[in-house]
């Protein structure tokens, strides 16, 4: 790797798989002072060139063991699929390069346990996309929840609200377990799941069923589910890609306060709605309101965190060192799903088989797949 960290010349970064999410790291970096972008990897032919052509990139391989022997880089964005994330990890450490890597951050809790004792190993950062939890909304409410100004957190709802078609299945990784490691809780639910419990703290016990309501896959099209967080506040989550009108939706009841966000990919300070209690005076609702001055949230605002802390030598922030909570979360819903029971934090936290992966039944609901919706759905394992 290069000395860039210590002088004053650039960090070299280079990106890995230029699918559909290499494009939102390659236009966060473009806007980073003191960092460059000097090569791309994609293993389908010409589809590296081409994202390199496009983003001004010198240059452009077939593969990530490529692209290492030959470019001296200090920092490696995995925008692979997430079954390669965790040996490509161990690749770029030994070449002795920092890694940022996309959500999920693997397939399994114990995955990412070896990612981060790798990262430990080799003194080098493993910094996690959760992009949701960035920009100055977020920053704002979570700001108010911890003052207690709010009162305590009671209801919440969580939904994902997505829409995927047969187009998206059409990649030979998605929809199945040994590739994309879950369904639309871990691929999609996860963000808000994240951003709700950046918001709510730490989680107590999660409770889950797996849905196949439409697409022809092997994991589930739709998840439904319950997360008691240790404030004693309640979060029922949803999941899907079945849904035509696409939104991603939080809501917040607390004793003196409704939270509303409703965004689809990215939230500014438009996307809040805070509706005081009828108790609370002018004064104090008028305190509440997010400020002018904002941050959407997004790769841009994530990206320039992690750069700063590692141009500065700094440990990474928090907001891309924790890659475990929502990860854990959504492990649990699998667990609860395959086990008909809820699932605690204490058995995620230390049960190996629990973290072992998402793999779980999932109720076949689809016409014609010999369902009868009267037995107690969604209480005993389905088809898988
Ligand atoms: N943070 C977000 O908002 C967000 C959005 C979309 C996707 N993602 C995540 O980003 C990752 C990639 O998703 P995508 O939608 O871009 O997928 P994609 O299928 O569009 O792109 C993945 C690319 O990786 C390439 N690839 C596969 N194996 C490779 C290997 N061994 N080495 C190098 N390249 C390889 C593929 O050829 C493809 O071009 C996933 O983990 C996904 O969950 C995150």
């Amino acid at each position: 790797m290069s000395t860039a960290a210590s002088t004053d010349s650039p960090l070299r970064a280079a990106l890995v798989g230029t699918g559909s999410v290499a494009r939102l790291h390659a236009e966060a970096l473009a806007l980073l002072p003191h960092v460059e972008l000097v090569a791309a990897a994609d293993p389908m032919p010409g589809r590296a060139a081409e994202f390199a052509a496009t983003h001004g990139i010198p240059a452009a391989f077939e593969s990530l063991e490529q692209l290492l022997a030959a470019t001296d880089v200090d920092v490696v964005h995995l925008c692979t699929p997430p079954g390669g994330h965790a040996k490509q990890t161990r690749m770029v450490f030994e070449a002795g390069a920092h890694v940022v890597v996309e959500k999920p951050p693997a397939l399994s809790l114990a995955e990412v346990d070896e990612m981060t004792d790798a990262a430990r190993a080799a003194g080098k950062h493993l910094a996690v996309v959760f992009q949701q939890r960035t920009g100055t909304a977020a920053t704002h409410v979570k700001a108010l929840l911890d003052s207690g100004v709010l009162g305590r957190p009671l209801l919440a709802t969580c939904s994902t609200l997505w829409y995927r078609g047969t187009d998206y299945y059409s990649v030979p990784w998605r929809g199945k377990w040994d590739t994309e490691g879950g369904g639309t809780t871990l691929s999609h639910g996860i963000h808000q799941v994240d951003l709700l419990a950046y918001l709510l703290g730490e989680w107590a016990t999660v409770n889950g069923q797996l849905w196949r309501l439409a697409r022809d896959l092997e994991t589930e099209d739709a998840s439904t589910g319950t997360i008691v967080f240790e404030s004693g506040a309640v979060a029922s989550v949803l999941s899907s890609v079945v849904s035509p009108r696409e939104a991603s939706v939080i809501r917040i009841d607390t004793e003196n306060a409704t939270l509303e966000l409703e965004h689809l990919y990215g939230h500014g300070h438009a996307n809040w709605r805070i509706t005081p209690a009828a108790h609370v005076s002018e004064a104090d609702a008028a305190a509440w309101q997010l400020p002018d001055a904002e941050e959407p949230s997004g790769h841009d605002a994530l990206l320039f965190e992690v750069y700063a802390a590692l141009l500065n030598g700094d440990p990474l922030p928090a907001v891309a060192a924790e890659p475990t909570r929502a990860l854990e979360i959504v492990a649990a819903l699998y667990a609860s799903a395959r086990e008909g029971v809820s699932v605690d934090r204490s058995r995620i936290v230390t049960e190996p088989a629990l973290r072992g992966g998402m793999r779980s039944p999932v109720t076949d609901l689809r016409p014609g797949m010999g369902r009868d919706v009267g037995q107690g759905v969604g209480q005993e394992a389905g088809r898988s």
